[in-house]
């Protein structure tokens, strides 16, 4: 079954980040014109007296500094992947298979990192993926990255699995660009209620991840026996949802609990209860499990672990998408040319390359060696967005040039908000824009579309 083509939109006018359908006003691309340059300048005379950059430039070095500051169940949830982490350490083997040639002699004193994306001028040709549970590394969480990304105009894709609602993301930073990420629950309605409000929060897309429909057998958090949601983190989308609401309240009053019958549901109270939850045991300890056993906190939870995925779902599902929204739909966890053809006929508008960073299969295709066949298959239809293992700016040159639209960051930026909040995102953020400057000139190229089969040898 395809999905159903809607209605045109007019030319360049892109669902405004006012949230109210006006034409989204792009960062001017000159505001991050000489990123590079300021980039350096910066460090270096710092350095001059003394000072050593808070955020790690080295992406092995971000990632120890993450650590120290994260708990240790915060770390292991960031940055562990499947099984053994086979494909995590192959998303990034990956890379080392392919070299740029340096082209000398070719004026490259003005460079353009901007791009076209859905309809679009971005300044750059970088996206944030969606991260969920962001409150384990900072607790301004989504509300600091979305800040961090609107001051360079990226597009910030919102998680299904945000520590606040989208509408509070939007009131943090109401000029930033931002799709938002559906993970497709099994109750419909939710998932109706879910892009509706992402609609009418100023998002410009739909982002449905495919292949999260059972979660990865993840060992670093297995042996710790944690995971977020079932201490409550990582649900806000949904105790902000109308609909996710009432399908709470239907739990409470079927209850056999005589307590739990007696507890008015709402958002309101279920914030509340989950806040408290959160608070009385700092994430672990007697406290926190005292209160994840009150009706309240408890039914939330339960009705959240109930709804979150359904592994039944199938191509033909993914037409109600088109039901539920006019925003352009872009398909998150293709890794196979088949379904980059098959998402290509339903009618998407366009195609996401992702294992989920290693979390999902232990030994899966690493990313960068699938995009090839699926940028093929594609043909330039839709735009095709790459990520899982991108650590700086040469790699997304890499990625650029084996034919990728635009680069999702994923866990780097976690790991600056780790360690110092909003500027640290941002930090992370301009150090990969001001690699991807450098190499792009160093490879004798001035623009994006500059950068093609011909820039990179095969190692
Ligand atoms: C993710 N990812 C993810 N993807 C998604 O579609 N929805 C989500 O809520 C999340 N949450 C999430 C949390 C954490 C902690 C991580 C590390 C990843 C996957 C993410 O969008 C992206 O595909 C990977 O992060 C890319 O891999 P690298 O570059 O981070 O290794």
């Amino acid at each position: 079954m395809s999905i159903p083509t809607p209605p045109p939109r007019p030319a360049g006018a892109v669902r405004g980040a006012s949230g109210r359908g006006g034409p989204f006003a792009p960062l001017d691309p000159a505001a991050v014109r000489g990123i590079s340059r300021l980039a350096q300048s910066e460090v270096y005379r710092a350095g001059i007296s003394g000072a050593r950059p808070r955020v790690p430039v080295d992406p092995v070095a971000l990632e120890a500094a993450a650590q120290k500051a994260l708990s240790p169940e915060a770390f292991a949830y960031i940055s562990g992947g499947a099984g053994a982490e086979r494909t995590v350490a192959a998303n990034r083997a990956a890379f080392e298979r392919w070299q740029v040639w340096p082209r000398p002699l070719r004026d490259v004193s003005a460079r353009d990192l901007s791009i076209d994306f859905l309809g679009a001028r971005r300044p750059t040709p970088l996206l944030l993926a969606p991260l969920g549970v962001m409150e384990m590394a900072h607790p301004e969480a989504d509300l600091a990255v979305a800040r961090a990304a609107a001051s360079l105009g990226i597009p910030y894709t919102l998680s299904n699995q945000a520590s606040f609602s989208m509408e509070a993301v939007r009131d943090a930073a109401p000029t930033g660009s931002r799709l938002f990420q559906l993970y497709w629950s099994a109750s419909d309605d939710l998932n109706a209620s879910l892009l509706r409000r992402a609609e009418a929060s100023g998002c410009e897309a739909i982002v449905v991840t495919l292949d999260t429909h059972l979660l990865g057998w993840r060992r670093r958090d297995l042996d710790l026996a944690y995971l977020p949601f079932t201490r409550g983190l990582g649900i806000a989308q949904y105790t902000n949802d109308p609909v996710f609401v009432e399908l709470v309240r239907e739990r409470v009053a079927r209850s056999a609990d005589a307590p739990a019958a007696r507890v008015r549901v709402t958002r309101k109270t279920i914030a509340a209860g989950l806040s408290i939850a959160r608070k009385g045991g700092v994430l672990t300890g007697e406290g926190l499990r005292a209160s994840l056993r009150s009706p309240l906190p408890r039914a939330a939870i339960e009705t959240f672990l109930d709804v979150f995925s359904t592994p039944a779902l199938t191509w033909d599902d993914l037409a109600k998408a088109r039901e539920w929204t006019n925003l352009p739909i872009i398909l998150k966890g293709i890794v196979h040319p088949d379904d980059a053809s098959r998402a290509i006929d339903a009618g998407v508008d366009g195609v996401w390359v992702s294992n989920h960073g290693g979390r999902q299969i232990d030994q899966s295709v690493p990313t960068l060696d699938a995009l090839p066949g699926v940028v093929e298959r594609v043909g330039g239809r839709v735009p095709v967005v790459f990520d899982s293992g991108v650590r700086g700016g040469a790699d997304a040159v890499i990625a650029l040039a084996l034919g990728a639209t635009a680069v999702a960051i994923g866990r780097p930026y976690s790991y600056g908000l780790a360690v110092a909040g909003e500027a640290g995102v941002r930090e992370v953020l301009r150090n990969v824009l001001a690699e991807l400057d450098i190499t792009l000139g160093l490879a004798g190229c001035t623009s994006i579309p500059d950068l093609d089969r011909e820039t990179l040898r095969s190692a």
